[in-house]
């Protein structure tokens, strides 16, 4: 074994951050190896068995291989596959963007890396909210100065502008996400018209050349809303924040297609130019049949919205049993509740049990941490603190993740859990 201290990485390699969900991921598979019955509902993805990708999709994936499409794409994408999802998200959004505003990629996660690449120098202001999915990553990889604003319950956990309004003087980037991981929650129109006047106010205020305040907006879960729930974006509300906007967008969520690897950003070409250059020097492009193939299915109008349609009602009808059950739990006094599921793959729970004790083993649940590992040993329950978020350590609050689970289990999940927290006493 080599001695790390010896080799030293550069400093940002050195002081990244691992992923506390990835840790946790180590404890659930030693316990599953060990053949302990676990309801695993960590990760952010989908079990392929439960929630395949569309039939035509990969038909077509299948066809561009056998059709030798194995060579370099083209570094923005498949002018194919930009002008179907221009016309995709015409469709759905409204929106228009030209294909020359599209970059395609591997996935969502190179595009919002060149976003942050792109506007941020050393030292910048980057604001954005927690509980969120992965900014602080992102933020160190750019060296930015990254802004936490942390986020209440009683908002469903999405940012307010009374909230952001202090710390956008001077900022270069605010990452905003709707559909939000991890809470599955979204803005209102009113919310997020409130927070794009600050960002329009913001820029007035700036003089002519310096960097303006730029948004991102990523929307990976926008088709995956439910009920009364309507996806909103900025640009529709406020078209003059336009020049200012990166949308971050893909297969991976709306088509159950994570491992698929094919994502786009949108927004002002003199953005997605320099974007698409430094996605070239890292070689991050969506493989060339996954876009032929793309292009192909999402011309399919029909059965594009047929899986939509399926994916929703099938991962809602899940997240709604969950919501009932743990609304079951807390009438029963139990210290549970649960936000009432809006969109996405996840359900926002709280699970308040600090400072309880263990009655047979007298031990008392002092941190978060406790918590967690006290649901995964006695109820088999893995699920995500918020704290793996951003939040602060001390949230009682959790996302539950629906993509790997099969509805018929829900109501064991529940006897599993009212068990372990029948263990409990107060202190
Ligand atoms: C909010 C958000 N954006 C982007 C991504 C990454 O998407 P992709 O798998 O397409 O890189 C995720 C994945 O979990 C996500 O939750």
């Amino acid at each position: 074994m080599i001695d790390a201290d010896l080799f030293p990485v550069s400093r940002m390699a050195g002081s990244l951050q691992g992923s506390e969900i990835i840790r946790l991921a180590g404890e659930i598979n030693e316990k599953i190896r060990k053949g302990q019955r676990i309801y695993n509902f960590t990760i952010g993805d989908f079990d392929p068995a439960l929630f395949p990708i569309p039939a035509l999709l990969k038909a077509e994936i299948v066809k561009a291989y056998e059709k030798n499409h194995s060579n370099y794409p083209p570094a923005n994408g498949m002018l194919e596959l930009r002008n179907e999802v221009s016309r995709f998200i015409e469709e759905y959004q409204g929106l228009r963007y030209s294909p020359s505003e599209f970059l395609i990629a591997g996935g969502a996660r190179p595009l919002i890396y060149a976003v942050f690449q792109t506007l941020v120098d050393p030292g910048d202001k980057v604001v954005f909210p927690v509980p969120s999915w992965n900014n602080n990553h992102y933020s160190h990889l750019s060296a930015a100065q990254a802004v936490m604003v942390e986020t209440r319950p009683e908002n469903n956990f999405m940012p307010t502008a009374e909230e952001l309004r202090p710390h956008l003087e001077g900022a270069t980037l605010l990452a905003l996400c709707s559909p939000l991981n991890p809470t599955g929650t979204t803005f209102t129109k009113e919310g997020l018209r409130e927070i794009c006047s600050l960002v329009v106010e913001e820029n007035k205020r700036r003089a002519p050349g310096q960097k303006p305040l730029y948004l991102m907006y990523d929307q990976i879960y926008w088709a995956l809303t439910y009920g009364e729930t309507q996806h909103v974006d900025p640009v529709s509300l406020f078209p003059e924040l336009r020049p200012y906007t990166l949308f971050v967008d893909g297969l991976s969520k709306a088509f159950a297609a994570t491992g698929v690897r094919v994502g786009w950003a949108f927004g002002p070409e003199h953005i997605i130019e320099p974007m698409k250059s430094i996605l070239g020097h890292v070689g991050a492009w969506a493989p060339k049949a996954e876009q032929v193939a793309t292009a192909a299915y999402l011309s399919n109008k029909g059965s594009v919205k047929a899986f939509i349609d399926e994916l929703r009602e099938r991962l809602s009808r899940r997240l709604s049993a969950f919501h009932e059950g743990f609304l079951q739990l807390k009438a029963e006094g139990f210290p549970v509740n649960s936000i009432a599921p809006q969109a996405a793959l996840y359900l926002t729970v709280n699970i308040d049990l600090k400072g309880r004790r263990i009655a047979a083993s007298g031990q008392v649940l002092e941190t978060g941490a406790d918590v967690t590992r006290f649901l995964l040993d006695s109820a088999g329950l893995a699920i995500v603190p918020f704290y793996a978020f951003g939040a602060s350590a001390d949230s009682a609050w959790y996302r539950l993740s629906v993509g790997t689970c099969r509805y018929e289990e829900i109501p064991e999940v529940f006897q599993a859990l009212r068990a372990s927290l029948n263990l409990l006493e107060k202190a």
